[in-house]
C-alpha cells in the first residue's frame, strides 16, 4: 500500500497530466484555426500521450491499494500569438512538468517507497523525450523564419505522426 503523502501527490499529478492533455488539445484547436492541420495533428497526439500518462498514474494508485481521486484543474489558454509562441509555451510547460515529476520522485525517496521510485523512473525518462521533441520543433520553426514553403513541408511531416500507447510493462 502507498502512504497518504504519496497517494495525494500522485493524485495531484493525475490532474496535472490531464491539464497538459487539455492544454495540448487547446493548442491543436488554435493550430487548426491558423490552417496548420499537421502541427495540430502533432498536438492531438500529445493530447493522447498526456491522457495515457494520467491513466498510468491513476492505475498505479489503484494497483497499490490507494484511492485515486479525480480532481478539477483550471482551463488552459485558448489563444496564442503565433505558431512559434505555441511551441515555445509547450516547451516551457514540459520543463514545468519535469519539475513536478522530480518533486514526486523526491517524495518517493523521502517516503522510502522503492516501488514508486522505480515506477516514476519511466516518467523521468519520458520527460527527457518530451522536452527534446518539442524543443526540436521550436528550433525548426526559428530556422524557418518567414518561409511559408518550409512551414508547409514540416506541417506535412507532422501530419504523419501517430499515437503509440506506452507498453503497460514499461
Ligand atoms: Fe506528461 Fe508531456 O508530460
Amino acid at each position: 500500500m502507498i502512504s497518504k503523502k504519496i497517494q495525494d501527490a500522485f493524485n495531484d499529478q493525475v490532474a496535472a497530466e490531464f491539464y497538459s492533455a487539455y492544454l495540448y488539445l487547446s493548442m491543436a484547436s488554435y493550430l487548426e484555426s491558423i490552417d496548420l492541420p499537421g502541427f495540430a495533428n502533432w498536438m492531438r497526439i500529445q493530447y493522447q500521450e498526456e491522457v495515457s500518462h494520467g491513466m498510468k498514474l491513476f492505475d498505479y494508485v489503484i494497483e497499490r491499494d490507494g484511492r485515486a481521486i479525480v480532481k478539477a484543474f483550471d482551463a488552459p489558454p485558448s489563444e496564442w500569438d503565433s505558431i512559434l509562441n505555441v511551441f515555445e509555451a509547450s516547451y516551457v510547460h514540459e520543463q514545468k512538468v519535469t519539475g513536478l515529476i522530480n518533486d514526486l520522485m523526491d517524495i518517493a525517496i523521502e517516503e522510502k517507497d522503492h516501488a514508486s521510485q522505480i515506477f516514476l523512473q519511466w516518467f523521468v525518462n519520458e520527460q527527457v523525450e518530451e522536452e527534446a521533441s518539442v524543443k526540436a520543433i521550436v528550433q525548426q520553426l526559428k530556422l524557418l523564419g518567414d518561409s511559408k514553403g518550409g512551414l508547409f513541408q514540416i506541417d506535412r511531416e507532422l501530419g504523419r505522426r501517430v499515437f503509440t500507447p506506452p507498453a503497460s510493462s514499461e
